[in-house]
């Protein structure tokens, strides 16, 4: 496993009441794989993939371990000092979001940002440096990249952002790249040519990917794996065909029915389940989605199921559906 997340938890005191965003998950990504990770607005998706960055604000109070293979040995980064993890963001894992514009620098040109990226991890000369710049915006198929590079981030389109994220993430050649709801601000079209290219450099330079998004249909498009977070759980895991054909948990089938199909008439507003995600300040003790669940039962709201496997690799929270 190129990463492996180990009863990883992540709670914010202080503020009006103590938040725990990530309740003990456990998840491994193989070398190579794509995992997909989707969840509503606010089940700690973002929060997951912070804390593998060690991009947390300091207040964060992270336990567990999140264990990366580099050069053969596999390291706790919650057990490294800033400076080795900042050596590790960046050159063995990157991360891109939905917001290119927030990671980028307004002033200046992309081509410079992208050469300021390579010389951060390696010795190498400006005109090196700047090279490599103009190959990673080639990579990411944009055109001319040489007049590219000397624009700044205002004069490209949303998606040509993206793909300059893009270049800037792989420039160093990670192992691992998590990708934090990509094509969310893209229109569909700009949004399908990004999955595309990602999944492109995926083959190409043998990328594992954490890719996170609330919208599973986007997931189905480039995940070998899926996982579904609910208010801090994981809640389901599986391979891709298996959630998408035979989901065990409530929950994701009905995310499954908030996808459009063909068939549903793209117009028409998306059924969206009933309720919301409760508060993950004052957590209920059982099944957080029992409150919207219609299969729940009396006992569900007494314990936190555990994850239970329905099938060779498939793991759902939720005693009614494995017993189903
Ligand atoms: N810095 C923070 N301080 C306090 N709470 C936070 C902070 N960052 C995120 N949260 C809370 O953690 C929960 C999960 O957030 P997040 O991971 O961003 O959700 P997602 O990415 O799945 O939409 C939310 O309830 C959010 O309000
Ligand atoms: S454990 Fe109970 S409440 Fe939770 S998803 Fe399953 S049936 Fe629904
Ligand atoms: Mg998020």
């Amino acid at each position: 496993m190129l990463l492996e997340l180990r009863n990883l938890s992540v709670n914010f005191p202080g503020g009006p009441h103590p938040v725990t965003a990530v309740k003990g998950i456990d998840l491994a990504i193989a070398r190579g794989e794509v995992l997909g990770l989707v969840g509503e607005s606010g089940s700690g998706k973002s929060v997951t993939s912070l804390a593998i960055m060690g991009l947390l604000p300091p207040q964060a109070r992270v336990s567990g371990e999140i264990l990366l293979e580099t050069n053969g040995s596999r390291e706790d980064l919650l057990g490294l000092s800033r400076e080795e993890i900042r050596r590790l963001r960046g050159s063995r894992m990157a991360m891109i979001f939905q917001e290119p514009m927030t990671a980028l620098n307004p002033v200046m040109r992309v081509g410079e940002q992208i050469a300021e990226a390579v010389r951060a991890h390696r010795r190498l000369s400006r005109q090196q440096s700047s090279s490599l710049a103009v190959d990673a915006l080639r990579q990411v198929a944009i055109d001319h990249p040489e007049q590219r590079a000397s624009d700044y981030p205002h004069q490209l389109s949303g998606g040509m952002r993206q793909r300059v994220m893009i270049a800037m993430a792989i420039v160093n050649r990670p192992t691992l790249l998590i990708a934090d709801e990509p094509t969310t601000a893209l229109d569909v079209t700009i949004q399908a040519q990004i999955l595309e290219l990602l999944g492109k450099l995926r083959t190409q330079f043998g990328l594992t990917m954490l890719f996170i998004s609330h919208d599973l249909a986007v997931v189905a498009g480039i995940a070998d794996r899926v996982a579904v977070m609910y208010a801090g759980n994981l809640v389901e895991l599986g391979p891709r065909n298996e959630i998408f054909r035979m989901p065990a948990h409530p929950y994701t089938r009905g995310l499954l029915k908030a996808v459009p199909t063909l068939s549903t008439e793209r117009n028409r507003p998306l059924p969206t389940i009933e309720g919301s995600v409760p508060g993950v300040e004052a957590p209920p003790p059982g099944c957080p989605f029992e409150p919207r669940c219609d299969w729940r039962i009396p006992e569900c709201a007494r314990d936190l199921p555990p994850l239970a496997e329905v099938s060779p690799g498939h793991w759902a929270r939720c005693p009614v559906a494995t017993a189903r």
